[in-house]
C-alpha cells in the first residue's frame, strides 16, 4: 500500500487581489488533512473508495469532469501509463468542504503524490503543483494557484501568480485561530463575482488590489522581523477591503467582531469569503478565551495554529 497526504491551507493576507497578480501569504494547516491509500486491487478496474462523499465507483462510471475522476485521468495520460494498472483508491478526509481549507487542492495533491509513488514515479512537488493547478483551473475557473501551491510544498508561501514559488521565513512564532462558519461558499462563485465587479470598473478595482497587495507585502517584511503583533492592524485593513470586495457575510463579519472585542489583535475572513473561515491574530494564552467567544457566536469549529518555520 502507498501513503500520502496533503494538509489544509489558511491564507493569511491577499485573497482575491492575489487572481489579478497581487501578492499573498499563505500558510498549511496541519491540523486537517487528507489522505490518500492507493493498493491493488483483486478486482479489474480503478475503484475509487470516498466515504466522506459517499462514493464507491469505479474509475469509468464517473463523469470525466468528476474532480476526482478528472484527477486521476489527468495524471495517467500526462505520465503515459498503459494500460491502466487495477487500483484500490481509499481518499479520506478531515477539511471541511467548500470552507476556504483548501479541501479539493488538498485531496488532488494528496492523490497525485499517492498514484505517483505507487507508479514508482516519484514525481516532484514542482510537477504535483502544476498537475493540481491544471484541476484547479478546471474546477474553479480562474484559480491563482495559491491553493495547490501552499498545500503541495507544505511551507509558508509568498505567493505572484505565475512567479517562481517563493517561501518566507518566520522571525517569531505566531498564533491564530480559524473559525468556520459552517457555510459552505464555494470558491468559484465569489471569485466569478469580483471578476464581475472588476470587469465592470477597472480602475477602481485595480486601485483595492494594489491597497490589498501593498498590506501583503508589508505583512511579509513584519513576519520576517519577528513584528507579529504588527498583522493585527494589516488583517483588519485587509478585512475592510474584502467587504468592499463583497465577498464577507454577516457571518464572517459577526465572528471577526467577535474576535476582536474578545482579545484578538486583529481578524479578517480567510480565503475565497461569502462563508468558510475567518482567522484572528492572538496573543498564545488568548487563544483558547477568543475561540470560545468564537464558538459562543456561532462558530461551528475552530482550530489553533501555530505560524513557524516548516
Ligand atoms: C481561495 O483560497 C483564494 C482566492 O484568492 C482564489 C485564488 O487565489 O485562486 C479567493
Amino acid at each position: 500500500m502507498t501513503r500520502a497526504s496533503a494538509p489544509g491551507k489558511s491564507i493569511l493576507f491577499g485573497e482575491h487581489a492575489v487572481v489579478y497578480g497581487r501578492p499573498a501569504l499563505a500558510v498549511p494547516v496541519t491540523q486537517v488533512h487528507a489522505d490518500v491509500d492507493v493498493t491493488a486491487s483483486p478486482r479489474a478496474g480503478i475503484w475509487i473508495h470516498a466515504p466522506n462523499i459517499s462514493l464507491h465507483e469505479e474509475l469509468s462510471s464517473l463523469p470525466s469532469d468528476h474532480p476526482i475522476a478528472s484527477a486521476i485521468h489527468n495524471f495517467l495520460f500526462v505520465c503515459r501509463v498503459s494500460p491502466f494498472p487495477s487500483l484500490d483508491i481509499s481518499i479520506t478526509s478531515t477539511i471541511p468542504v467548500a470552507s476556504g481549507l483548501g479541501s479539493g487542492a488538498a485531496v488532488t495533491v494528496a492523490l497525485i503524490r499517492a498514484l505517483s509513488s505507487y507508479l514508482s514515479l516519484d514525481l516532484p512537488n514542482e510537477q504535483i503543483n502544476q498537475f493540481a493547478y491544471e484541476i484547479e483551473k478546471l474546477h474553479h475557473g480562474t484559480p491563482s494557484g495559491i491553493d495547490n501551491t501552499v498545500i503541495t510544498y507544505a511551507r509558508p508561501v509568498y505567493f505572484i501568480k505565475g512567479q517562481p514559488i517563493e517561501t518566507f521565513t518566520v522571525g517569531a512564532p505566531f498564533t491564530i485561530v480559524i473559525a468556520d462558519t459552517g457555510i459552505s461558499a464555494p470558491t468559484k462563485e465569489s471569485v466569478g463575482d469580483v471578476r464581475k465587479l472588476w470587469e465592470a470598473d477597472k480602475t477602481k478595482w485595480e486601485t483595492v488590489f494594489d491597497e490589498v497587495g501593498e498590506i501583503a507585502r508589508t505583512a511579509k517584511e513584519r513576519i520576517e522581523n519577528g513584528d507579529w503583533r504588527l498583522l493585527g492592524a494589516l488583517m483588519d485593513a485587509n478585512h475592510s477591503l474584502l467587504q468592499q470586495l463583497t465577498v464577507s457575510s454577516p457571518e464572517l463579519d459577526r465572528l471577526v467582531e467577535t474576535a476582536r472585542r474578545s482579545g484578538a489583535l486583529g481578524a479578517k475572513l480567510s480565503g475565497g469569503g461569502r462563508g468558510g473561515n475567518m482567522i484572528a491574530l492572538v496573543e498564545k494564552d488568548a487563544a483558547a478565551q477568543v475561540s470560545e467567544a468564537l464558538m459562543s457566536a456561532g462558530a461551528k469549529r475552530t482550530i489553533v495554529t501555530e505560524i513557524a518555520n516548516g
